[in-house]
């Protein structure tokens, strides 16, 4: 059977982790972070693609472009979490089990963040936990998926 194939999306300024307010979201590099998932990856026996960018209509198409080839999405949407429609309409018309992450709490943070555009159409939200947030997420939609097959 073919492997697992999962979307990593990661939005906006996510590219400058490691330099970015390293007191909010740590001192990992996103090259850091998707090292690990790709080890995490490895030992769960999934398939990894990694996409970031700065644009949301870069996002979307990427969304759309994972229909009938990816399984799983994991999304972190940065700022995109709090203003989107568009990436939100893009997840609910591909109908791709998705999970979305925060390094940061969220709810724990300025009021505009407390709310999220994605998560009405996500499995579930992990916020807080730092880059181990990916982590958890990883193995939750991972363990989705696998019960769904
Ligand atoms: C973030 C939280 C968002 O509010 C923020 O705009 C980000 C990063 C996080 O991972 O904690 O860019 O998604």
């Amino acid at each position: 059977m073919a492997l697992l194939s999962i979307l990593v999306l990661h939005g906006p300024n996510l590219n400058l982790l490691g330099r970015r307010e390293p007191a909010v979201y740590g001192s990992q590099t996103l090259q850091d972070i998707n090292d690990s998932l790709t080890q995490i990856a490895n030992l769960l026996g999934v398939k990894l693609t990694f996409f970031q960018s700065n644009h949301e209509g870069g996002l979307v198409d990427e969304i759309q472009s994972a229909l009938d080839r990816h399984q799983g999405i994991l999304i972190n949407p940065g700022a995109y979490t709090h203003t989107s429609v568009a990436i939100r309409d893009a997840i609910a018309a591909v109908a791709i089990p998705t999970v979305e992450v925060h390094l940061s709490n969220i709810h724990q943070r300025e009021a505009f963040r407390h709310h999220s555009y994605i998560a009405a159409v996500a499995i579930g939200q992990i916020s807080g936990f730092g880059a181990d947030s990916y982590r958890l997420g990883l193995e939750g939609l991972v363990k989705h998926l696998q019960q769904q097959s």
